[in-house]
């Protein structure tokens, strides 16, 4: 038996760091989407496990989040099986897209589908912390509220639709290295709350609290947020801890070569299917 499911990309439509935690994680709160900019994963059962993959940038040994999720949901369930996964990567690594916790969140959703499902959506949204702190949302129906590390999650209702141009220059940012040049003292003391207010009122407020570290490790970011809002878009914000930008509104886009560059769309899943192009 084979299933091949999508892995979308997220942005995150807002994104405030309230505080530094004695562990060394940042209390964040964030709005986030997920787009149809997909990976593909197959999975297979097979006497071992074998991970392959398009871009050979990626690594495939049990660094990969996929590993650490087949693993998680064997230790948890107590099934045990090899698995065959192969992964189309489509998602920019280091973009603060999420592709690596969305292909670990597609792989507990697509083992739990596999072996008769034997953990509840909610079991696998618990366990899912455990790995990362982006892994939980992508179990979310595609909009989600998250605090804490990311990992506590408030389902929302779909945001209106919209398509966005997602941007990423070649050179990429490592999270824990933004974080680590982030000054708490110069970020705005915005209450979360009333801006995830504002995006359901119809007036978004929005903001990324990381630009400022990442602009100050890479200051060729600043200046092209700088260029793509002179080419008339309404917002450009970073996504995550970066390097990638979306862009909203009716900008026409400057030559932009050697960067990666794709139009998206918003997309949810419905309550008992995973994520579909078009949904
Ligand atoms: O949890 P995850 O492995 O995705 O996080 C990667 C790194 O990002 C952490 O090691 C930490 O340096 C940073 N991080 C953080 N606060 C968060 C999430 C991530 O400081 N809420």
């Amino acid at each position: 038996m084979m299933l091949r499911l999508y892995s979308p990309a997220k942005v995150n439509l807002f994104l405030r760091i309230v505080k530094r935690r004695p562990d060394g994680y940042h209390e964040l709160a964030s709005l986030f989407q997920t787009i149809d900019l997909c990976d593909t994963l197959s999975f297979s059962f097979n006497s071992s496990d074998t991970l392959t993959c398009t871009d050979a940038a990626i690594p495939t040994d049990h660094n990969n989040l996929v590993w650490k999720a087949a693993n998680l949901f064997r230790r948890k369930t107590g099934h045990a099986f090899g698995i065959k996964i192969h992964l189309e990567k489509n998602i920019p690594a280091q973009s603060g897209l999420g592709g690596g916790s969305s292909n670990a969140a597609t792989t507990l959703w697509a083992l739990n589908e596999l072996r008769g499902r034997p953990a509840t959506l909610a079991q696998l949204i618990e366990w899912s912390g455990e790995i990362g702190s982006d892994i939980t949302f992508f179990l979310s129906n595609g909009s989600a509220y998250c605090t804490g590390r990311g990992e506590i999650m408030k389902f929302l209702d779909p945001l209106p639709p919209k398509t966005l141009y997602i941007i990423k220059p070649e050179e990429g940012l490592s999270t824990p290295s933004v974080y680590k040049n982030l000054c708490l003292d110069k970020l705005i003391p915005q209450d979360p709350l009333q801006t995830l207010h504002s995006f359901q009122t119809g007036a978004p407020h929005y903001y990324n609290d990381l630009e400022q570290p990442a602009f100050t490790m890479m200051p060729s970011l600043a200046i092209l947020k700088q260029r793509l809002l002179e080419a008339g878009f309404e917002t450009v914000l970073m996504s995550g801890s970066g390097s990638s930008f979306f862009c909203l509104g009716k900008g026409v886009l400057p030559p932009l070569p050697g960067f990666f560059v794709t139009k998206a769309s918003f997309i949810n899943r419905s309550d008992h299917d995973w994520y579909s192009k078009g949904s």
